[in-house]
């Protein structure tokens, strides 16, 4: 099963892939995380990738697509996967489509998790990742046990650097310029489906899996 995520910055994208990664057995990749993990280890993509990031911009899509397509080769994408965060252009998408096709392939669910922009604000300025296993909670929503403190690896927990405020209207609108036209573009190819993102997180995964099938 190979399934996209599609919503705004913040809509849930990254908790229900982790779900639906685990339901079905199938890999998470989400693109915002490997660039993460790129920054914290210092690496030639994660010094370019920061300079956008940090604005609430896009990384240039030659950065993304030979990264998420390389990725596919890995033995874990055997039986699909959930694509988080990519594709976030029309370009990017058109290569995921080129790149599947040479090998008689096809995505077969892009769900978009629709949360309105008024939402998004209030929930990102609440969001908490961790330093070390980018692990994400909620300081009302989904809080760790401990303050401050990972429940999985135990390393401090921070608001990452394009969750401020300023940041996250940037990302808000670079979304809807570059990335909400997806919806029309998966919408024609019959991929399309939508779930409210606004309710509470296992209201979401519920209606996912209604979608997706047992
Ligand atoms: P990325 O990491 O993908 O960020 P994003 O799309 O902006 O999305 P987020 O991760 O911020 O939100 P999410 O939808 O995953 O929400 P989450 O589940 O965490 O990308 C970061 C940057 O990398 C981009 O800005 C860009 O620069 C670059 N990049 C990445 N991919 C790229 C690409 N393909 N091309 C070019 N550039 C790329 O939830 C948010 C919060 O809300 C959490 O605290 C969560 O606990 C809470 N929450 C979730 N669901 C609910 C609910 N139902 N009710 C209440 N709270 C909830
Ligand atoms: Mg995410």
């Amino acid at each position: 099963m190979k399934i996209i995520m599609l919503g705004a910055p913040g809509a849930g994208k990254g908790t229900q892939a982790k779900k639906i990664a685990e339901k079905y057995s199938i890999p998470h990749i989400s693109t915002g995380d490997i660039f993460r993990a790129n920054i914290k280890n210092g690496t030639e993509l994660g010094k370019k990738a920061k300079t956008y990031m940090d604005q609430g911009l896009l990384v240039p899509d030659e950065l993304v697509v030979d990264l998420v397509i390389d990725r596919f080769a890995q033995d874990d994408c055997a039986n699909g996967y959930v694509l988080d965060g990519f594709p976030r252009t029309i370009p990017q998408a058109e290569a995921l489509d080129a790149a599947l096709a040479k090998i008689n392939e096809k995505i077969d669910y892009a769900i978009n998790v629709e949360v309105p922009d008024e939402n998004i604000i209030k929930r990102m300025s609440g969001r908490r990742a961790c330093v070390s296993c980018g692990a994400t909670y909620h300081l009302e929503h989904i809080p760790p046990k401990k303050e401050g403190i990972c429940d999985t690896c135990g390393a401090e927990l921070i608001l990452r650097d394009d969750d401020k405020p300023e940041t996250v209207q940037k990302r808000l609108n670079v979304y809807h310029e570059q990335t909400q036209p997806l919806i029309d573009y998966y919408t024609s190819k019959n991929v399309l489906k939508e779930v409210d993102g606004t309710v509470d997180m296992a209201e979401v995964f519920a209606a996912i899996v209604k979608v997706l099938g047992e």
